[in-house]
């Protein structure tokens, strides 16, 4: 049996599509049914549903022989212990820091609200800028509304959120898509079936 491990919402919509080209259709429907293991056309394959966030822990414990995550959540994560054999090429934006769009570029020592602290800090100190890092779980843009924060890294697509919230965007961290991550262990134990779904995956990305 293979264990995917898959969140919820835009990357569960993108990799409908990647399964779909292996032969795995899952029976039932994350948004209609509260089970946490899909059962899937394959009876080799399982998906897990699970939070973005989760989806490197569960691969590095071997809770899943698979998943599909952010590249903003594995560097976040420091998701050494996993091998990123894949870039999906799916659920792409940008990582970046926005201030509000009145906001003078700052000096000396910032404060800085994101859900990304470790990636943050690195970038601020890559800088040589001195950041003061508030971890927010969520609804980052609100921060430098209120006086949290002078700034923000968040995610960025459209950029329609932050117009929203009178922020812009200021520096690009890195562009961030989803990689295939998958557990160490099984990737010699159960090397055969991951080689073989790697290669329908890379055949499936190269006609795009
Ligand atoms: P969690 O539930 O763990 O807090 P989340 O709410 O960030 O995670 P999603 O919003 O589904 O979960 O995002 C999952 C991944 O999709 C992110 O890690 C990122 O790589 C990518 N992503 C997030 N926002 C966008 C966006 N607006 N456009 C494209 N891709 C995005
Ligand atoms: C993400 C991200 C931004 C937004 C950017 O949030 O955190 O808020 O997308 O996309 P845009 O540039 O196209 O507006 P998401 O939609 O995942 O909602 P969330 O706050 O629930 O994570």
């Amino acid at each position: 049996m293979l264990t995917i491990a898959v969140s919820k919402g835009r990357i569960y919509e993108e990799t409908l599509p990647l399964l779909a080209e292996a032969g795995i259709t899952p029976i039932d429907d994350p948004k209609k049914c509260r089970k946490l293991i899909l059962q899937t056309s394959r009876d080799d394959v399982q998906l897990v549903i699970i939070r973005a966030t989760d989806v490197p822990t569960f691969v590095e414990y071997g809770a899943a022989d698979l998943g599909i995550a952010g590249k903003d959540v594995l560097l976040e994560h420091g998701a050494d212990s996993l091998y990123e054999p894949l870039d999906l090429n799916i659920a792409c934006c940008r990582l970046m820091t926005a201030a509000h769009k009145d906001a003078p570029e700052q000096r000396g020592r910032i404060r800085v609200a994101t859900k990304y602290v470790k990636i943050a800090q690195s970038y601020f100190a890559s800088k040589g800028i001195q950041a003061e890092i508030i971890k927010l779980y969520g609804s980052m843009e609100l921060a430098p509304l209120v006086g949290l924060a002078d700034c923000i890294v968040d995610l960025v697509d459209t950029g329609n959120t932050l117009k929203a919230n009178d922020l812009e965007p200021r520096e690009l961290i890195m562009n961030i898509s989803s990689r295939l991550v998958v557990n160490k262990a099984a990737m010699k134990m159960k090397h055969a079936a991951i080689a073989a779904l790697l290669s329908q995956f890379e055949q499936t990305l190269a006609k795009r």
